[in-house]
């Protein structure tokens, strides 16, 4: 059934896959951080696409945003049971943190890590992604709408 503005609307709220989104550090200064390349819409933007996007695919979604790697560890292992999968862009933690690694590898649900630029294009540090070593999937350099296509590669994994 769709809703006025378009959205599929399920009458069991249990039978929808449920997806915790997480971004990491810097990521709620969009907009003001380095626009050319990160570009000019704010976080709140982006936290309305994927409510959108989310609404459009039927799915739950949760979304999280912290600046600290712990927070975003315990994040994770709270997902256990509670979450069908993750879609994360662990900003700067992507290509420092084991801890953010193995509570992925941890809980194992189905993950999905995004980054809104292409970054293995960029500076040699950026090239390396620990969350790459267990995710499903990562894309890179589609800005916003990378975190559709995770949600939509999620959908479609939950579905087999
Ligand atoms: C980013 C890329 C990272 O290298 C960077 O530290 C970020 C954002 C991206 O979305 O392109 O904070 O994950």
């Amino acid at each position: 059934m769709l809703c006025c503005r378009g959205c599929h609307v399920y009458s069991d709220y249990s039978i929808m896959k449920k997806i915790l989104v997480i971004n990491g550090p810097n990521l709620n200064l969009l907009g003001l951080r380095e626009p050319t390349l990160y570009g000019a819409r704010n976080f709140a933007a982006l936290q309305q696409f994927i409510r959108e996007c989310a609404d459009k695919l039927g799915l739950h979604v949760e979304l999280m945003q912290s600046n600290h790697e712990g927070v975003i560890v315990d994040a994770i292992q709270d997902a256990y049971g509670k979450f069908d999968g993750i879609l994360i862009n662990p900003a700067a933690y992507t290509h420092t943190s084991v801890a953010i690694l193995d509570a992925l590898k941890a809980v194992a649900l189905p993950t999905v890590e995004v980054h809104l630029t292409d970054i293995s294009t960029r500076e040699d540090f950026r090239k390396f992604s620990y969350v790459s070593l267990y995710a499903h999937k990562t894309i890179c350099g589609k800005g916003f709408d990378g975190y559709s296509e995770g949600l939509q590669y999620l959908v479609n994994l939950l579905s087999k």
